[in-house]
């Protein structure tokens, strides 16, 4: 093509030359006399000028419509002192055109392209019309983004010595942890295929070949309920490495993301990242994925109601529960409807109810209150700092429940706070942090099955071993994940590569049935008796890295073509049906069943 320069690229020092540009119409503005038209490509933007009486563009100027495609030739000229935009990088000249072509005429877009504007269109609108959608600048911006932190991790890995290796889309059904995508098998009639929730077990497997280092950015399937951090597929920094303990892990990792803050947001951060123990991290935050940006911590009040007359209290720790509280520092002005909602959050994650005393006045107000004894309100006043205009709020149940509970009450008061401006949580604050010593399985629900906490290739930590026979709930496991600011941005472990151990977890510990290990595992159990080295690896989150990066909400936008939270791609329609006869070849039939 004739191009010969970017939208971005003239300047006052090209005055006097003739160029030639392409892009996209963003603005045309018909002054009679003259037709401003803004040139956009990807970028930036110049001014281009259509002087219609003294010129000819073959009659094409009425086809100037925004999101055509043209081609222009013209000669740069500067502007004049008061046409200057100071906002624009070609803001000092114009190019007066000479030569128009009209590559394809764009119809009106279905929303204005215009970033203001677009940001208040419905996202459906938007992503059944993505390419239009990621035409505009903020969107191009974003993946471009993406591609400089792939850069700088596919940098890093190969500078530490880590390479790259592909691993099967087309996997085994192993159905442990999320739910997975099955794809029927033409070949081999009734069987099928799983899409990988992660290369795990290739990973694993590539340690066992001699690999020692390997990386991929490594697409993931997993068919979950979709929030604003969770896609059906996604992509992971995924990595293993032989002969380490968690120690390199957090090396390495603390290094890349401390190369990629820097090379994308010139932020320096300070390393080492620090360390919270899952009952830590439980026990101040009421979550695995604490937001340290801000304080509320829970504090642990059980020993000011050892003796109490309220028998909610004294009963849960009679049964061996704990009651925990929380001071939501200066939120006693919580309304109604506000405080409603919160019991309501609390109830849905498992909450008999939100006991709450405000401090309001020089006094304390709170249905409860009247089951206290001073000594009490006085022990209870010095353990969370009350002050006049705070609100408590309190978890009567066992552990790992009243922590959650009040996690989420933390997180909730917070988000009240920063609308009444009482708390301000810093957008350009990054707390990086490792939570570690997660119990290596948790009972499933009220069953006497454990589950794992990670995935059964989690390696207990080895002086916990002997407690998988004795006591399973209070073995550890080297399992550890990298948090930021509240998001749980990867995980990772070292695993188990003695066939014994391996087999005794999924059997003793799980309770999986041996022929069913046989059948899911017993290639892998097999490989562990040919000389596996001890190896670990952690995958981060890449959708919700970049994400934090860009600064946006939802993964769904620094994905180019992302799906609803019903799981569909509305550009393409996707899911669709398809035909009997495609049916008939992979040996399906369905059928409605009711909900
Ligand atoms: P895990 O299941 O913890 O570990 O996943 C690692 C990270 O992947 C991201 N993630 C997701 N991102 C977007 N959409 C999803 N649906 C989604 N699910 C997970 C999270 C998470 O922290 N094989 C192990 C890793 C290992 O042990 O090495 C694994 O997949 O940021
Ligand atoms: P009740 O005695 O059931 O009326 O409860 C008194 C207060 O305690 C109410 O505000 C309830 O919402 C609250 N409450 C009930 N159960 C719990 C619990 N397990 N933890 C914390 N608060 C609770």
């Amino acid at each position: 093509m004739n191009r010969t320069h970017h939208c971005c690229e003239i300047t006052k020092a090209d005055a006097g030359k003739t160029v030639t540009l392409s892009g996209w119409i963003d603005t045309v503005r018909d002054h009679g006399g003259l037709i401003f038209v803004d040139l956009r490509d990807r970028e930036g933007r110049t001014q281009v000028v259509f002087y219609p009486q003294g010129d000819s563009y073959d009659g094409n100027l009425s086809r100037l419509k925004p999101e055509s495609v043209i081609e222009v030739s013209g000669l740069v000229e500067p502007r004049t002192e008061e046409t200057v935009n100071p906002r624009l990088r070609t803001g000092e000249v114009e190019v007066h055109a000479k030569k128009l072509e009209i590559l394809n005429d764009s119809q009106t877009p279905p929303f204005p392209m215009g970033d203001d504007q677009a940001d208040r269109v419905g996202e459906d609108l938007r992503l059944s019309h993505r390419y239009l959608d990621l035409r505009r600048p903020k969107n191009l911006n974003i993946l471009r983004l993406r591609h400089r932190a792939t850069q700088t991790v596919r940098n890093y890995m190969d500078e530490k010595g880590f390479i790259d290796v592909e691993s099967p889309i087309l996997f085994k059904s192993t159905p442990e942890g999320a739910r997975e995508f099955l794809v029927p098998s033409r070949l081999s009639p009734g069987e099928f295929y799983a899409l990988p929730q992660s290369p795990q077990q290739f990973k694993q497997m590539l340690m066992v070949a001699g690999v020692e280092r390997y990386f991929q950015m490594a697409r993931c399937f997993r068919d979950e309920d979709l929030r604003a951090d969770r896609q059906p597929e996604f992509t992971q920094i995924d990595i293993e490495q032989s002969f380490i303990d968690r120690e390199d892990i957090y090396t390495l990792i603390e290094g890349l993301l401390q190369k990629v803050w820097k090379e994308i947001l010139q932020v320096e951060i300070p390393l080492p990242f620090p360390r919270l123990t899952f009952q830590v991290a439980m026990d101040r935050y009421g979550s695995d994925k604490p937001d340290t940006r801000f304080g509320l911590e829970i504090v642990d009040v059980g020993e000011v109601f050892s003796q109490s007359g309220f028998r909610l209290f004294s009963q849960t720790l009679k049964d061996g529960g704990v009651i925990k509280a929380i001071n939501a520092k200066g939120l006693a002005d919580i309304t109604q409807g506000e405080l409603r909602d919160l019991e309501e959050s609390a109830k849905s994650i498992g909450a008999k109810g939100l006991a709450f005393i405000k401090a309001e006045k020089g006094e304390w107000k709170s249905p409860i209150l009247k089951f206290f004894s001073e000594s009490e309100k006085a022990s209870l006043g010095e353990a969370l700092e009350v002050e006049d205009g705070d609100i408590l709020f309190f978890a009567a149940a066992e552990w790992e429940r009243a922590s959650t509970i009040l996690g989420r009450v933390r997180l909730e008061s917070a988000r009240l706070l920063e609308k009444r401006g009482k708390l301000e949580i810093p957008k350009d604050r990054y707390d990086f942090l490792w939570v570690t010593d997660f119990p290596l399985m948790t009972r499933d629900g009220d069953s006497d099955r454990y589950v794992s906490s990670h995935h059964p290739f989690t390696s207990p930590v080895v002086e916990d071993i002997p407690l998988i026979d004795t006591d399973p709930s209070k073995v550890r496991g080297q399992h550890y994940d990298v948090v930021l600011n509240g998001v749980e941005l990867g995980g990772g472990s070292i695993r188990i590569h003695q066939p014994e151990l391996q087999r005794k977890v999924f059997e003793d510990a799980l309770g999986i049935p041996p022929d069913v290990v046989q059948s899911r595992f017993g290639y892998m159990l097999e490989a562990f008796q040919y000389g596996a080295p001890p190896h670990g690896g952690i995958a981060i989150g890449f959708d919700r890295l970049v994400a934090i990066l860009a600064g946006v909400p939802s993964i769904r936008e620094v994905i180019a073509f992302p799906k609803t939270q019903k799981g569909q791609c509305l550009m393409t329609e996707s899911p669709s049906s398809v035909t009997p006869r495609q049916l008939r070849d992979l040996h399906i039939e369905t059928i409605k069943t009711k909900d």
